[in-house]
């Protein structure tokens, strides 16, 4: 198995995303870590709990609590979009304790103990991440691979025109995390999660009809931001971040990828979090990988089968 650490803002696909990592045969899912984005920080630790919960998995997984802001700037999250994440669910908080260990000593500390080992997923904004190659300057080369969900590839934004929400709420760290020396893959919302992982109303149905307590949990988190989805012209809910777990545990997904010199724009009037993808025609060296295509009907099953499973693995 992949041994991983996922760093997340837990609202509607995060909550896909730690399934993967926690029922995924590939995955060893060594630590869940928290930063401030999609919804108030203390619904995200809730729903990264109850997730654990619909898995079987709770207390088997350290939770530690990272930034709660951005590095810079106030916190902005996307509450119109995900509600408080998991539609509406909630569960006795009784027992689900975080540990004292804060996220970003965490993420040093592991990544220090087993150099090149462990690959980090970054599904939320960088903040956590960027501070921890802030506090080890062998932060970066002690993770193996860091997978980072976020900006687009010379197209749409989500948040703004320009940028997608991620790199928008902390727009300096992610700069900050594309010059830190990362083997580092990006998986952007435009155009590979609006072209490859959108769940149309035909597979949501199908996957509502799965009937497991494990379905039930994914139609029940993904309802508001379908909802939202739809209202904005995308054909069904958007899962940008479990595309990212599952590509990291399961490299056949990817159909390809290219170098790109990636930078992200902090000082811009209109493009704040604007992330300048440049494909090697400006003399720039590439610093990442960027997906560009991948096999969205394999990643569409895996989803699916995973869901048909019974919750807590034997
Ligand atoms: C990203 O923002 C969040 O709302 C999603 O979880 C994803 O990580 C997409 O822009
Ligand atoms: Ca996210």
């Amino acid at each position: 198995p992949v041994p991983l650490i996922i760093d997340t803002d837990t609202a509607q696909d995060d909550c896909v995303a730690l399934l993967v990592g926690l029922l995924d045969a590939e995955a060893d899912l060594r630590a869940v870590t928290m930063v401030a984005g999609n919804v108030g920080f203390d619904y995200q630790v809730r729903n990264a709990f109850l997730t654990l919960n619909a898995a079987g998995r709770l207390g088997t997984v350290p939770v530690h609590l990272g930034c709660r802001r951005p590095m810079v700037r106030p916190w902005v999250g996307a509450e119109e979009v995900h509600g408080d994440g998991v539609g509406g669910l909630d569960m006795d908080m009784t027992g689900c304790e975080p540990e004292a260990e804060h996220a970003v000593d965490a993420l040093v500390r592991l990544a220090a103990e087993r150099p090149g080992e462990i690959s980090v997923v970054a599904i939320g904004p960088l903040t956590n991440i960027a501070t921890a190659a802030l506090k080890d300057p062998e932060f970066a080369n002690n993770v193996k691979k860091l997978y980072v969900m976020g900006g687009s590839n010379n197209g749409r934004g989500n948040i703004t025109a320009a940028a997608e929400f991620n790199f928008f709420v902390d727009p300096e760290a992610a700069k900050a995390v594309f010059a830190a020396g990362f083997d580092i893959v990006v998986v952007p919302w435009d155009p590979v999660t609006l072209r490859h992982a959108v769940f149309g109303r035909e597979r949501l149905a199908e996957i509502a009809a799965i009937g497991t307590p494990l379905a039930g949990f994914f139609d029940r988190v993904c309802a508001a931001t379908l909802e939202f989805d739809e209202s904005v012209g995308i054909a069904g809910t958007t899962h940008p971040d479990s595309l990212t777990v599952a590509l990291l545990l399961h490299p056949e997904l990817l159909v390809r990828s290219s170098g790109y010199h990636v930078d992200v724009e902090t000082a811009g009037t209109l493009t704040t979090g604007y992330a300048a993808m440049s494909w090697g025609v400006h003399g720039l060296e590439p610093n990442a990988e960027v997906v560009e295509e991948v096999d969205a009907e394999g990643f569409a099953a895996l989803i699916t089968t995973m869901l048909a499973a019974p919750a807590a693995p034997d």
